[in-house]
This record gives structure tokens, C-alpha cells and sequence, in this order.
């Protein structure tokens, strides 16, 4: 496979029942194994996704995925209208890395998850890479959820995150194999 794109041409848009395939290919080699596609493919069909973009060449080749999926909050009181979603995973083939793709994925999966209203947007993922994109593992600290640490990032896209944290979230059934 090339390695060659033309950044100009890469279009970003909501995922199609056509790509299932393709996504699937994708998930499984950039993660280097089956998991996180499973993760995909069971999160798809329980509903929990929110939205799911790929970024495709204008030959139809699908080059990166994002998925966000529904977070609920648990506790009683502040917080419990809050719309929160959470980023995982994210893909883009080994010999595509490092070109940005995965950059636009994540970038147009923000801009729209704004658009939708959605409040707070939760990472499970290296801190070297996220915070570039708001995410910030002191917001996180006050998201009580099955993950800590500082590979566990949120970034709030409302000002009416802020006055309703701390909170505490389950996420998708599908994550519990991750826990
Ligand atoms: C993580 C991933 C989606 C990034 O996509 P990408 O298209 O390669 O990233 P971009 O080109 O937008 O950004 C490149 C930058 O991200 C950094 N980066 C990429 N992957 C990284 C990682 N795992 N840890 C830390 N930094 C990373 C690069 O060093 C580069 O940094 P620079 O801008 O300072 O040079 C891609 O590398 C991938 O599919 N990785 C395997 C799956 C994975 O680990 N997903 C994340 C957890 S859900």
C-alpha cells in the first residue's frame, strides 16, 4: 500500500454502512490486534455511539476512524444533564501515522460533538498526544469512572461543565472488558 495521500483531498465524514469492513481492517492494524475493532463493532450495535467519522481519500480508501460513544452520569443532583461522550478508539494505518490524519479525525469529531451539544468528552489515551486537543487529566480527576490516572483525560466543550463537576459516569457495556 502507498503511503502517499493528498492531504487536500482527504475528506472527513460520518461513517456508512459500506465501510464496516474497511473500519474494521483499519481498528485492527493500527491497534495491532482484534480488541479494539470488537470494541467498534459491539459498541455500533448496542447503540452506544454517538458519532463515528472516518477520514477517506478521494479514491474511497479509508484511512482514519474515530469513535465517541455514550458516557451516562450515575450520581443524584449536579451533573446529571450533563451530555457526555467518550473518544475511543482512534485509528489511522501504521504507514499513514504521523500526517495529521488522526489530528483531523479528532478535531472534526469535536467540532461536531459541539455541534450536537454534547458537554464533556472523555479519553483513555497517551498524554503526550491529547492534550494538543483540550483534553486535561486535572478535568478528568473530577470524572469518578473505572479508569484513573493520567491517561484518563476530559476535555469540556460547555461552559456548564465546570459548575457540575465532580461526577461520577458508567460507561457503554462493551468498555467492561477494558476496566
Ligand atoms: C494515535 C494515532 C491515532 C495518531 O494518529 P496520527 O495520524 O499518527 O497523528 P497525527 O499525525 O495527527 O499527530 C502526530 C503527532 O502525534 C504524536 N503521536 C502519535 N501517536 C502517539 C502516541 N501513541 N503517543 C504519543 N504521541 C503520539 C506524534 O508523535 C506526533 O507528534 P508531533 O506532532 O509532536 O510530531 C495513531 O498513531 C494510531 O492509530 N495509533 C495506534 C492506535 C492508538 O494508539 N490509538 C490511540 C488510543 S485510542
Amino acid at each position: 500500500m502507498s503511503d502517499h495521500f493528498e492531504p487536500e483531498k482527504l475528506i472527513v465524514r460520518a461513517v456508512e454502512p459500506a465501510d464496516e469492513l474497511g473500519v474494521r481492517e483499519l481498528v485492527t492494524a493500527a491497534f495491532d490486534q482484534s480488541t479494539e475493532a470488537g470494541l467498534v463493532h459491539k459498541l455500533r450495535h448496542c447503540g452506544a455511539l454517538v458519532l463515528e467519522l472516518v477520514a477517506v481519500t478521494d479514491r474511497g480508501r479509508i484511512l482514519g476512524h474515530v469513535a465517541f460513544s455514550r458516557v451516562t452520569p450515575t450520581n443524584i443532583g449536579a451533573g446529571q444533564e450533563l451530555k457526555i461522550s467518550c473518544l475511543a478508539p482512534v485509528s489511522v494505518w501504521p504507514e499513514f501515522q504521523r500526517q495529521g490524519i488522526g489530528s483531523r479525525v479528532i478535531r472534526a469529531g469535536l467540532d461536531q460533538l459541539k455541534d450536537l451539544g454534547e458537554d464533556l468528552v472523555l479519553v483513555l489515551g497517551p498524554p503526550a498526544y491529547f492534550p494538543r486537543f483540550g483534553f486535561d487529566p486535572a478535568l478528568a480527576r473530577k470524572v469518578r469512572a473505572p479508569y484513573a490516572g493520567d491517561a484518563f483525560q476530559a476535555v469540556a466543550l460547555t461552559d456548564a461543565v465546570e459548575a457540575d463537576l465532580p461526577i461520577e459516569v458508567a460507561f457503554a457495556t462493551p468498555f467492561q472488558e477494558f476496566e
